[in-house]
């Protein structure tokens, strides 16, 4: 009796690659990042691991979210908590541009780096700049130890468990949770948002690991349309606020294992030059969870279908038959708070890039020219 077994066979516990099977411990990631961060009553983010004090918090005025690719991507999401729970303007910045441009960097600023590795070099020497300027940074990473973890002032690990795959996944999403957490702290301690209104979110966050079961229950729907995007050579992902910070990821993961050009387009900024490239059958994969922009993200999926745009719509539950007289085919997500959207809202474009890339021969977990940690500058 022989049993052919290799280890890395049995690492990916059951999965064809790790890249699903990662997609597929989100649920998991979310719940264990969440672990031990809300009280027992439900109705408070305890944050035991931060040394910033309530009154350093209170003389924040800025932040810069500070990150490269998907991590990056997490600080767009990252950007649109605070701005709306804490009300401070945040910026985000590309890593490898921050510490060249000369950022305004004051002792009243708050930087947050946000790393899945922690070794990141470009992140890494963003956090010493802003430290040499006398900021206080603040690292969000998966890595216990990493040197991003060791240098930063203070330090939320996401606990998303090792990440194999070079695409990021669950651990940009464990990001979002830590941004959720970490807003939500802010907002209590200087009094932004009032206790109920802090239960309110938590509540809606601990429903999320189930949510995501639910996506990713629905896999099949979004395999037909990987396939059929996969005999295309360019495409685009599209919304407004946080659904175009999505879309920004989704675009990128799709290049990166599918080897697929697509872009990312805030939706009401077609119109102004890019809505030329639209033509018959050009793939459009239009996000729009967020009701406040809801018609106006319609009107904009109407400009492409009149172009000839074949378009699969992310939509809230619910909209199913009034998105369907304006797209060709849909993926309903569970409801949500708007803010915390993107953590249901990723799954479906983690999905579509895993199969498109699937489908077209790929090594899905190692994409050529990638490395897992990006180590020099
Ligand atoms: C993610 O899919 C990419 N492989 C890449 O953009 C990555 O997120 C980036 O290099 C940052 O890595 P880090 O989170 O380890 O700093």
């Amino acid at each position: 009796f022989h049993v052919d077994w290799d280890l890395m066979t049995a690492e990916k516990a059951g999965f064809d690659h790790f890249m699903l099977k990662e997609i597929h411990e989100q649920p998991k990631a979310y719940r264990d990042t969440m672990r031990g961060r809300i009280s027992e009553d439900g109705r408070s983010v305890v944050l035991p691991e931060l040394k910033i004090t309530a009154e350093q918090l209170k003389g924040i005025n800025r932040v810069h979210i500070v990150a490269c690719g998907t991590a990056l991507h997490a600080g767009l999401v990252g950007k649109n908590v605070i701005e709306n729970l804490v009300r401070i303007p945040v910026e985000t910045d590309v890593a490898s541009e921050y510490r060249y441009r000369s950022p305004i960097i004051t002792p009243d600023t708050l930087v947050i780096v946000v790393s899945q590795s922690g070794e990141t070099a470009d992140t890494l020497a963003a956090l010493r700049e802003a430290q040499r300027c006398g900021a206080r940074v603040l690292a969000i990473t998966n890595v216990v130890g990493s040197s991003v973890a060791r240098e930063a002032d203070d330090v939320i690990i996401t606990l998303a468990g090792p990440e194999i795959a070079v695409a990021s996944t669950k651990a940009y999403s464990s990001q979002l949770i830590a941004f959720f957490l970490f807003g939500l702290y802010w907002a209590q301690t200087i009094g932004s948002k009032n206790e109920s209104e802090v239960a309110h979110v938590l509540a809606a966050m601990q429903a999320l690991p189930e949510q995501v079961e639910k996506v990713l229950a629905q896999a099949e729907v979004i395999k037909g349309v990987a396939e059929s995007i996969s005999h295309h050579s360019s495409l685009f992902f599209i919304g407004r606020g946080i659904d175009y910070a999505v879309a920004m990821e989704g675009s990128l993961k799709l290049k990166e294992i599918s080897y697929i050009h697509s872009e990312a387009y805030a939706a009401g900024e077609l119109k102004h030059g890019t809505l030329a490239l639209i033509e018959e059958g050009t793939p459009v994969i239009a996000l729009l969870t967020q009701e406040d922009v809801y018609e106006k993200m319609l009107s904009n999926i109407k400009e492409t279908k009149a172009r000839g745009a074949d378009v699969l719509g992310i939509i809230n539950e619910g909209h199913e038959v009034e998105v369907a007289k304006s797209v060709d085919r849909q993926f309903a997500i569970p409801r949500t708070l708007p803010l915390l959207t993107p953590a249901l809202s990723v799954v479906p474009l983690q999905l579509l890039s895993y199969y498109a890339s699937l489908a077209l021969g790929h090594d899905v977990d190692k994409p050529r020219n990638l490395a897992k940690s990006v180590t020099v500058e």
